[in-house]
């Protein structure tokens, strides 16, 4: 009895003296936002404040990504991505580059032969390693780590056919891991991915990371992005992932935390962001505000999702959130434009969701049981 009153008093005292989530959850991992360019162009008061109080480290939520940073061959745009890692290093944060090698949100003319059709091997190999060289050289010094290659492979376990892939296949991933090691030997090198819970996909991930770690190539972490639901993925599953990464000798991030509340209705969930689908009212149902009773089951699926991370603390480096406040996440436009979504820790009005508290509290508490159960595993997943 006294034991319990003494903890109870022991997190009262966290949780009243504790000046945010990095000041617990910070103690054994970092805590972290993705930010976008207007966020670390100084004039958003409101963000900083929050980003300040909770947050040890950031990561560009777009400004990093190849099209931004390389429109034209050979013409770098470093000012957007200077401006975010200035921020981060303003306000005390461990900066991550996001992301160097990926399908999506990369300039035309990479994949182009000029002539309607893809490069050859030589060429994209060759503007794969130009591009690696260059970024990672210009933030040498500055980052901690680097999203190397991102979404690399499909939920059932094959290798996306992107472009690179079907003109590198899978050495797309060796020289991208290999050019960022040899431009900053000191850089930290993750591979980034969705739906991390599916077993497919997690065993083909692993498979890769083995593959690289025999050929003598560094990686340091695979990040869960952790686009996740309400109801999916199965948490069981999820947990099983972080064992699974870690057993392959390297640290687990989750890199890309949301939580959607919305409706799911069209049978996959995943975070592609080539999907779109067309608003329906039935498809927004907050649009004018979020009720307790929802407001409860995402404060409830945060404790879940949290009480998982701190049993593996051991394992993480780091949990980053995607997005600092509700209005904020990308959540709102995607996969269906113009919805009101509330998947992120702050809300509109930048205050604490319950869910921030509940955090803060049961972090230090002792370690319950692991989630338990079969993995309850459909499309629903993260
Ligand atoms: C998203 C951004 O949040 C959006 O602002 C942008 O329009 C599209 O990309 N996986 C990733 C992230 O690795 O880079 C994506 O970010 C979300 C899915």
């Amino acid at each position: 009895m006294r034991k319990c009153l003494l903890v109870v008093a022991l997190t009262a005292a966290v949780v009243a003296s504790a000046q945010g989530l990095k000041d617990v959850v910070g103690h054994d991992c970092l805590i972290g936002v993705a930010l976008n360019e207007w966020q670390c162009a100084g004039q958003d008061s409101a963000t900083t404040a929050v980003v300040r109080r909770h947050f040890n480290c950031a990561v560009a939520e777009n400004c990093m990504k190849s099209g931004p940073l390389q429109p034209q061959e050979g013409v770098f745009r470093f000012e957007q991505a200077d401006s975010f890692v200035d921020y981060c290093e303003a306000n005390g944060l461990t900066a991550t580059g996001h992301c160097l090698v990926w399908h999506s949100q990369a300039p035309a003319w990479l994949f182009s032969d000029g002539k309607g059709g893809l490069p050859s091997r030589e060429v994209l190999a060759e503007r794969l390693r130009r591009h690696i060289t260059t970024v990672v050289r210009h933030f040498k010094g500055r980052l901690r780590g680097w999203d190397v290659v991102n979404e690399a492979i499909e939920d059932d376990g094959t290798f996306r056919r992107s472009p690179l892939y079907q003109v590198l296949g899978e050495d797309f991933i060796d020289i991208a891991f290999a050019a960022a090691h040899e431009a900053d030997p000191d850089v930290e090198l993750y591979y980034n991915d969705y739906s991390m819970a599916v077993p497919a996909k997690r065993d083909a991930v692993c498979r890769m990371v083995r593959r690289l770690k025999e050929r003598g190539i560094r990686i340091d972490a695979v990040g869960m992005q952790s686009h996740v639901g309400l109801d999916y993925p199965d948490l069981a599953a999820y947990e099983a992932a972080i064992d699974s990464f870690a057993a392959y000798g390297v640290k687990v991030m989750v890199t890309e935390l949301d939580v959607n509340v919305l409706p799911n209705p069209w049978g996959f969930s995943g975070a592609d962001i080539a999907q779109s689908y067309e608003l329906q009212q039935r498809l927004n149902p907050y649009a004018d505000g979020l009720p307790d009773s929802v407001q409860r089951q995402l404060t409830q699926r945060y404790a879940d999702l949290f009480a998982i991370y701190r049993r593996h603390r051991h394992q993480l480096s780091r949990i980053s959130l995607w997005g600092v406040a509700d209005h904020h996440s990308w959540l709102n436009g995607w996969p269906v434009e113009g919805r009101t979504n509330y998947p992120l820790l702050f809300d509109r009005n930048y205050q604490p969701k319950p869910a921030v508290e509940r955090i803060m509290r049961e972090w230090n508490m002792a370690p319950a049981a692991s989630v338990s159960g079969g993995a309850r595993l459909g499309h629903g997943e993260e």
